[in-house]
């Protein structure tokens, strides 16, 4: 019945406690995840989209979570912009900061991609986990790790609205909610990494991030269908009836939207998109579909199964 989810939901009226369980996403605070997740988001690009799409220079992401670090990965590998855009802040300058250093380190030593055996739960999964010499050759580097660049965009970090002719740019955007915070078609790469799951409004948001990419633009996203640790079960989170989900959900701004695979494939093609790659892991352990209840029901078999999704899609593919 998930006693202890819904008690958890309720504690998050008491306003030191809900401040307390929001403190903190997990995974970017680790410089090695960023540069990990950064990899894996262009090595995938690569493989589906071809070259013409692995050198994005102006790129946004959705949900970074506790630092800007996989953006700064890709400002490292050759960005010029970068629009980080959150609804809670949870990054810092300091944080951001180290992280910078350590991704420097990293690239500069062209590291391999840390694998599943130091993140188990990072997806997508690669086919070889080599530092990708192919997309960021030893020129691009380079360029992209000159000491004046990453001055630049240590500059950026600490004073971004001193925006006087630096080759760099950064804006962090907490809440990002107007569409109006970033022009029509002026995104090269749209990316997001367990974030898509928890977003309230998808068919808005989705049709927004469509304004936004340019014409030859591409998005790159990693979907977590799972339950995220509030049912014992993987998929248990399409057992609750909605006022259970209501209660464990309490007042966080955002838990969990529930929705499939099918959803996020609809969405995507009526605001617009093709989907190019849809890289989908299934899981055949979790609840059947007579232990869902009324509103989930009806998934499908593939929708039940599938446990995570990485999704490029373009606007307009040639
Ligand atoms: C599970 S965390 C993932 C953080 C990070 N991407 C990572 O890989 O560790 C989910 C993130 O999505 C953000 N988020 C939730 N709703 C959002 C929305 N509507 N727009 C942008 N970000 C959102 C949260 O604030 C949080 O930073």
């Amino acid at each position: 019945m998930g006693l202890k989810h819904i008690i958890g939901g309720i504690l998050t009226y008491l306003p030191r406690v809900g401040k307390l369980m929001a403190g903190h996403t997990g995974g970017t605070s680790s410089a090695r995840y960023c540069y990990s997740i950064w990899l894996r988001h262009l090595v995938m690009a690569q493989s589906a989209l071809g070259e013409a799409c692995t050198w994005p220079r102006v790129i946004a992401e959705f949900g970074p979570g506790d630092s800007l670090g996989i953006g700064l990965a890709g400002l490292l590998s050759g960005a010029e912009k970068y629009y980080a855009l959150d609804v809670v802040e949870y990054a810092d300058i300091s944080v951001n900061l180290d992280i910078l250093d350590e991704l420097v380190t990293l690239f500069a030593q062209k590291e391999p991609i840390p694998d599943q055996q130091e993140f188990p739960f990072a997806r997508p999964l690669l086919p070889s986990y080599e530092f990708p010499h192919h997309i960021l050759t030893d020129d691009r580097l380079q360029k992209s790790l000159s000491p004046e660049r990453i001055q630049s965009i240590k500059e950026a970090l600490i004073n971004p609205s001193n925006l006087k002719k630096s080759p760099v740019e950064i804006r962090y955007i907490v809440p990002w909610y107007d569409s109006n915070v970033i022009e029509q078609e002026s995104i090269d790469m749209i990316f997001s990494q367990a974030v898509l799951e928890h977003i309230n409004d998808l068919a808005q948001t989705y049709a927004t991030l469509y304004c936004w990419l340019k014409r030859d633009g591409f998005m790159s996203h990693q979907i977590d269908f799972g339950c995220h640790g509030l049912a014992k079960q993987w998929n248990g989170h399409w057992a609750y009836s909605d006022l259970t989900w209501k209660l464990i959900k309490g007042r966080r701004s955002y838990l969990l939207n529930r929705e499939p695979y099918s959803t996020h494939k609809r969405l995507l093609e009526q605001s617009g998109f093709k989907i190019v790659c849809d890289a989908k892991t299934s899981d055949h352990s979790g609840l059947t579909k007579e232990q869902l209840s009324s509103r989930f029901r009806q998934m499908s078999e593939e929708d039940l199964t599938t446990r995570t999704a990485h999704i490029l899609a373009k606007k307009n593919p040639t």
